[in-house]
């Protein structure tokens, strides 16, 4: 089965690292025209365009923080001035914040939190649909997390906004669905990106999280942009509405694996 999404029209937030990085690559690859949403490190998103360019793509950088409605607005403009529109949105902007239990929190931190995760994929989305639904035709993909379903000690903020994501999805999904739009989510689990290298890059820590994963090792981002990209596609035409897990089997609770 070959996948393509030759001159679909796409945008990926957070795209200059991690997983947001390996879903523009896999976009660019399979055809698309991916502009790179980033924040900080414009030198990543320059470098990304270049490599997406160097194989034949076509790829923008755009600096815009998602929680800045009036920054998105500009962004979907600049977009639209250069390819009339959008196709695909992957939301994928997102910080896990300073852990803390939420009775001794930092107010301020833990409303950032919220407002890149939750109100920043909903400013995009929001854009994106007053494009999509008119045209008849789109997709939403938001990077959810096992954490939009697992419980997590010291990351109110990061669970709480995750789950809200699933919900955001559900709800917009089914709103756009008679417009032809699908709306998705796609929950990674444990992935060797920027925001945990504190523990993959520490073997204590490691052997813990391995504990919790029944396939055993940690993924890998092009594993989760697969899944991005299987989804934006046709070969999804009938799926919308839901969060996908990625996870290795995460929130299978390899902990009942024995007793209960
Ligand atoms: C977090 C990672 C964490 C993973 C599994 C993700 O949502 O961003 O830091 O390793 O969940 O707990």
């Amino acid at each position: 089965m070959n996948i393509r999404l030759d001159d679909k029209r796409a945008a990926v937030t957070g795209g200059n690292s991690g997983i947001g990085e390996a879903i523009a690559l896999c976009l660019a690859e399979a055809g698309a025209r991916v502009a790179i949403n980033y924040v900080t490190h414009p030198e990543a998103a320059d470098a990304l365009v270049r490599r997406i360019r160097e194989k034949g793509g076509t790829a923008m950088a755009i600096r815009a923080d998602v929680s800045d409605p009036e920054a998105i607005a500009a962004m979907f403009e600049r977009i639209d001035a250069a390819w009339g529109g959008i196709d695909i949105l992957v939301n994928n902007a997102g910080i896990d914040g300073t852990r803390a239990f939420g009775w001794e929190a930092d107010i301020a931190a833990w409303r950032k939190v919220i407002e890149v995760n939750l109100l920043g994929a909903f400013y995009c989305a929001r854009q994106a649909l007053q494009r999509m639904v008119p045209q008849k035709g789109g997709v939403i993909l938001s990077t959810s997390s096992v954490h939009e379903e697992i419980a997590w000690s010291g990351y109110s903020a990061y669970t709480a906004s995750k789950a809200a994501v699933g919900m955001l999805t559900k709800t917009l999904a089914q709103e756009a669905a008679p417009h032809g739009v699908r709306v998705l989510a796609v929950a990674p689990g444990a992935v060797r990106t920027p925001i945990n290298r504190s523990v993959w890059s520490d073997p204590e820590n490691m052997r813990d999280l391995l504990e919790k994963i029944p396939l055993e090792r940690i993924g890998e981002p092009e594993e989760i942009a697969r899944m991005v990209v299987v989804l934006a596609s046709d070969i999804a035409s009938y799926v919308t509405g839901r969060t996908i897990f990625v996870d290795g089997g995460m929130t299978d609770y390899p902990d009942f694996a024995h007793g209960g």
